[in-house]
C-alpha cells in the first residue's frame, strides 16, 4: 500500500465522524484578475507544497487569509471557496485582514519578530508592542474562523507555523474536546536567543494548547524544551519529549516534512511542463553544457547573497568553464514590503549585474535571474534540467526544494544537489554534497565537484536519495502526525 493509500485508509477508517480543518496564514490557491477574466495560482513555500495534498485526501477545510480583490469575488458570502479550482476535493475559508492587522501581525510580528528570531541569520528582530497587539487580535481571528469551520460536533483542528503561535491556546480554552495539533515550519532557536523577546512567555503558552506539537528536527524539539524549561514553571517529561503545564500534556515529536514525491514524477512527463522545457532552452538558446539552478523565495535566509559569490569564485578558479556554464536562478518576491528584503532584492541584482559584467560575452551570460512568481510546471522544468541545483540557505527548518530536485532527476544523467548543512533537509539527504554556505571557496568547489562527478556515482547518489523521498513522502509525514495524534488523545480524534 503506497503511503497516499494508507493515509485516506486512516482517514476513512479512524477520522471519519471527525472534521478536519488546517490553518494557516497563507492559503493554498490565490485568485487574481488578469484583464476582467479571474485566474488562480499556487503561491509559493513550504506549508502550501507540503499540506495541500493532505488535505484533498482529507476534504475538510482550510482556513486562511485571502488576499485579492479576486479573492473576495469568487468566494461566497462567508469566504468559502472550494478548490482546487480545477477539481475541486475540499473548501478553502478566507479570512480577512485590514492594511494595518496585515502590517503588524503579518509584515511585524511574524516576520520582524518571530522570522529573525528563529532563523540564525543574523538579522536583528524588531520588537514593537503595536505589532504584537495585532498579533494577538489575528491569532483570536483565526482561532474564531478554525471555531466555526470546526463546527459543534468532533474536530481535529491542525494550526501551522509561526503566524499562529496563540491559536492552539484560544482554540482549547474554547472547546478543550477539540483535538489540536500544531506543526512549526521553521527552526526553533535555542534559549538564549528566545529569550529576548519580551512575549516569549505568551508565545510558548499559546503553543502549549496543542495536544501535540511537531518539529521537523529532534535539534528544534530539543530547544523547544529547554525553552519552556527556563521560561515557564511547566514540568518537562523528558523520556516522552511532553510538556505538563497548567494540568494539559502536550507531546513534542519531530516529523521531517516532505513533498508528493509520484505526484512529481508524473507531473514531468505532463504537456506544460515539456512545453516550459522547450520555452527555457529556446531562451537560453539551447541547453548549455553545464547548467546550475536554484529555486528559493527571494528571503535573506536562503543564502543567495552567498551563493552567486560561490559562483562567481567558481568561475574566476576554473575559467574552463567560461562560455559553457549557467547559473539559472528563479527567485520569487517575497514579503516585498519590509525593508530588509527589498534591500536584499537590490543587492541580488546588483550581484548578477557584476557578475555578468566581469565574465559575460556578447553570447553568453552566466547567471540568468527570473526575479518573479514562476507557475509550478516551470520550477518543475527547470529543476529537471539541472545538473547541479544550488541549496545554500544559512538556516532553513527543512528546505522543500532540495527535495523537489531530487525527484525532478529521473532521467539516465541525474543531476547532483548541493546543500546547505544548516537546512533540516540535510539530516535525511546524506548522499547531496553538503556546504557551509559561509563558506565561499568550499561552495565554489562543491560546484565544481558536482559538475564533474562521474555520472557512476551520480546515478548512486541520486538513487539512494530518491528511495529516501519515495520512502518519506508527505502522506507518510501526515499520517504519522495523526497517528500520533490519535495516540495522545487515546484514540478519540
Ligand atoms: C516559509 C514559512 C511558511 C510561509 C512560506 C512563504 O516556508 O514557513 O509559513 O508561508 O515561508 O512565506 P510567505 O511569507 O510568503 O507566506
Amino acid at each position: 500500500m503506497s503511503h497516499r493509500e494508507a493515509l485516506q485508509d486512516f482517514v476513512r477508517t479512524k477520522v471519519k465522524a471527525t472534521r478536519v480543518v488546517v490553518v494557516s496564514n497563507r492559503q493554498p490557491y490565490m485568485h487574481t484578475y488578469e484583464g476582467d477574466r479571474i485566474i488562480w495560482r499556487r503561491p509559493a513555500g513550504g506549508v502550501v507544497v507540503a499540506l495541500d495534498p493532505v488535505l484533498r485526501v482529507a476534504k475538510g477545510c482550510w482556513v486562511a487569509a485571502g488576499q485579492t480583490e479576486a479573492d473576495r469575488n469568487v468566494t461566497d458570502e462567508d469566504g468559502r471557496v472550494r478548490v482546487p479550482p480545477e477539481d475541486p476535493q475540499y473548501s478553502l475559508r478566507r479570512v480577512w485582514l485590514a492594511k494595518e492587522q496585515e502590517e503588524g501581525y503579518y509584515n511585524g510580528f511574524s516576520n520582524e519578530v518571530l522570522w529573525p528570531l528563529c532563523h540564525t541569520a543574523f538579522t536583528r528582530p524588531i520588537f514593537r508592542a503595536a505589532d504584537w497587539q495585532h498579533y494577538q487580535g489575528v491569532n483570536r481571528l483565526f482561532a474564531d474562523a478554525a471555531l466555526k469551520e470546526a463546527g459543534p460536533g468532533r474536530a481535529l483542528i491542525w494550526t501551522q507555523d509561526y503566524h499562529l503561535a496563540l491559536c492552539p491556546q484560544l482554540l482549547k480554552a474554547a472547546r478543550p474536546d477539540l483535538s489540536v495539533a500544531h506543526f512549526w515550519h521553521i527552526p526553533w532557536p535555542n534559549p538564549e536567543v528566545f529569550r529576548i523577546c519580551p512575549w516569549r512567555r505568551e508565545l510558548l503558552e499559546g503553543l502549549l494548547g496543542s495536544d501535540l506539537l511537531g518539529f521537523h528536527i529532534r535539534y528544534h524539539c530539543d530547544n523547544f524544551l529547554a525553552t519552556v524549561a527556563n521560561e515557564l514553571e511547566a514540568k518537562i517529561i523528558t523520556d516522552q519529549s511532553a510538556v505538563q503545564y497548567r494540568g494539559r500534556t502536550t507531546l513534542v515529536r519531530p516529523f521531517p516534512i516532505s513533498i508528493d514525491y509520484h505526484r512529481i514524477v508524473q507531473d514531468l512527463d505532463s504537456p506544460e511542463v515539456v512545453e516550459e522545457t522547450r520555452r527555457i532552452e529556446r531562451l537560453l538558446g539551447g541547453r548549455p553544457e553545464f547548467l546550475a539552478v536554484g529555486v528559493d523565495r527571494i528571503d535573506y535566509t536562503k543564502g543567495i547573497v552567498e551563493r552567486l559569490q560561490a559562483i562567481d569564485r567558481f568561475l574566476e578558479r576554473y575559467p574552463r568553464y567560461l562560455g559553457r556554464f549557467v547559473y539559472l536562478g528563479v527567485g520569487a518576491p517575497s514579503r516585498i514590503h519590509l525593508p530588509a528584503y527589498r534591500q536584499l532584492r537590490g543587492e541580488i541584482a546588483q550581484q548578477v549585474e557584476e557578475i555578468n559584467w566581469k565574465y559575460g560575452t556578447e553570447t553568453w551570460q552566466p547567471v540568468v535571474l527570473f526575479d518573479q512568481q514562476v507557475s509550478y510546471p516551470r520550477v518543475l522544468a527547470y529543476l529537471a534540467m539541472a545538473d547541479v541545483c544550488l541549496v545554500t540557505a544559512l538556516h532553513d527548518g527543512m528546505n522543500l526544494v532540495a527535495k523537489e530536485f531530487i525527484a525532478t532527476q529521473q532521467g539516465e544523467e541525474p543531476g547532483v544537489l548541493i546543500l546547505s548543512r544548516f537546512t533540516g533537509a540535510n539530516r535525511e539527504l546524506t548522499e547531496a554534497l553538503p556546504i557551509n554556505p559561509y563558506d565561499i571557496e568550499g561552495s565554489a568547489e562543491a560546484i565544481r565537484q558536482g559538475l564533474e562527478m562521474p555520472r557512476e556515482e551520480r546515478v548512486r547518489r541520486c538513487r539512494w536519495l530518491q528511495e529516501q523521498i519515495r520512502d518519506h513522502d508527505i502522506y507518510r509525514w501526515a499520517l504519522e502526525m495523526l497517528t500520533e495524534l490519535r495516540r495522545v488523545r487515546r484514540g478519540r480524534l
